[in-house]
């Protein structure tokens, strides 16, 4: 079954910036950015050692941890320095301005 929360008005999203939203109900916080006007939406907390991904950058497609410098596929999550670890991402749906995206 689908959980599909509102996460933001898609006019607060800025090209290649993070940033990372509360949700009520959801104990990560959730990441958003757009890159080559793209939304994409994942878990704010890097699979590596849960430090939170906003601190960290974009670099091409990939978003990459302040952390240690890992980098994750920004559509598939994959992780290019470790294949065991994989960053969750979201589907995203636009309805009337805001984002949504599906947590299941
Ligand atoms: S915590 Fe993100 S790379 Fe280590």
């Amino acid at each position: 079954m689908a959980l599909r929360v509102r996460v933001c008005a898609v006019d607060q999203i800025v090209e290649d910036q993070l940033a990372s939203y509360e949700v009520e109900g959801v104990a990560i916080p959730i990441l958003v950015t757009k890159v080559a006007g793209e939304i994409i939406a994942g878990t704010s907390m890097c699979p590596h050692e849960d430090v939170s991904l906003v601190r960290g950058c974009i670099q091409g497609t990939e978003i990459v941890c302040s952390a240690h410098g890992y980098a994750f596929d920004l559509r598939t999550g994959l992780c290019s320095h470790d294949t065991n670890l994989r960053w969750r991402t979201y589907k995203c749906t636009i309805e009337s301005g805001q984002l949504y995206v599906d947590l299941a």
